[in-house]
């Protein structure tokens, strides 16, 4: 349905252990770059990611596993690179997690391999901090003499720095309050920053869509499912992961966090009729924001309903080319 509706990009949370409470909450998902290969089998236009934690598998063996995807997808594989901020996961592999910054630079001699093996028409070696390969030789290319997109939804200085010195696009969690000025002084400032290392870099953001025929109704749905029946132990387990609990923050403080995170692990909450959930998202565009990844509660319940009622919306106002029939 996504594909045929024109919807552009598929992007998936990759998780390795589930976070428990009542629900195990994203205990069980399947293995992205794998799920990705049958999407791509089966759809024709979308562009499907794989998110792929880079310290827990080697470059070279993922650099394929792309390649494999890409000409599956003929072109449409897109790769969402993370460095991991889940120690338990790492435990499960017997990895260390870095400290921050070791996470980033790790990464870059990760990246910097993946696209050698992409492009190198010749044997390479690699010297990095990191990691260090000999007479290295990657066959298949990319599809078609492109590359896969990359992205990257680095929140700190350093995972923006990442970002915009490496990637095609960069994911920012935009929290609900900020405000439009707000928003699109980050957007500039992140282009202004690529611009200066000579690159250019589309800047997208996550929301949890929740839309229905009336604002009323929508209010009503979101706060039955996010406020009266979130998983709040799966919540917490989250944020106390991060070091976010009642002893670390203030309480309305906490409260605030806390409905973000249950709200879709933190996307900007877009809840209306499908006129306010349109106009929030073409506000979002005004602000320079390039796309959104979007997510429902229910997707074959409420997919349909959005590409219905949002999607002619947006292609009206001409924020949307309409999508030609398969
Ligand atoms: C849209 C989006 C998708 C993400 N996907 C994953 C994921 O699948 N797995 C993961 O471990 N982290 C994921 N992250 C976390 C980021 O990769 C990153 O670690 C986090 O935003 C903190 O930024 P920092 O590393 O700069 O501190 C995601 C974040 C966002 C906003």
């Amino acid at each position: 349905m996504a594909d045929q509706e024109g919807i552009e990009f598929m992007l998936p949370i990759c998780r390795w252990k589930g976070y428990g409470g009542a629900t195990d909450y994203q205990g069980a998902t399947l293995e992205t770059v794998t799920w990705a290969c049958g999407l791509l089998a089966k759809t024709e236009r979308l562009t499907v990611f794989g998110t792929v934690h880079a310290p827990l598998i080697p470059p070279l063996i993922a650099a394929k596993e792309f390649v494999t995807a890409d000409h599956i997808g003929e072109g449409r594989f897109g790769l969402n690179l993370v460095c991991g901020w889940n120690e338990g996961e790492f435990e499960m592999f017997g990895a260390t997690l870095r400290d921050h910054e070791a996470r980033y630079a790790y990464a870059q001699d990760w990246l910097d391999i993946v696209k050698l093996a992409w492009s190198s028409r010749e044997d390479f070696d690699f010297e990095g901090g990191f990691i260090r390969l000999k007479r290295v030789r990657a066959n298949p290319k990319p599809y078609g003499g492109t590359r896969p997109l990359i992205m990257n939804a680095g929140a700190s200085p350093t995972g923006q720095a990442f970002a915009i010195r490496n990637c095609d696009a960069l994911f920012s969690t935009i929290l609900h309050g900020i405000s439009f000025r707000e928003t699109a002084q980050h957007v500039e400032n992140i282009k202004a920053l690529a611009r200066r290392c000579g690159r250019e870099i589309d800047v997208y953001t996550v929301g949890v869509v929740t839309c229905r025929p009336t604002g009323r109704q929508a209010t009503d749905y979101y706060r039955h499912c996010i406020v009266e029946n979130a998983d709040w132990d799966a919540v917490d387990n989250i944020l106390a992961m991060r070091n976010v609990t009642p002893q670390t923050y203030a309480p309305e403080e906490f409260r605030r966090i806390r409905e973000h995170q249950a709200n879709g692990m933190g996307g900007l909450p877009l809840v209306g009729d499908p006129d306010t959930v349109a106009r929030e998202l073409a506000q979002l565009a005004a602000a320079g924001l390039t796309g959104i990844a979007v997510s429902f509660v229910n997707y074959l319940d409420e997919l349909p309903y959005f590409c219905a009622e949002v999607l002619p919306r947006l292609a009206r106002s001409e924020l949307r080319e309409k999508p030609g029939a398969i």
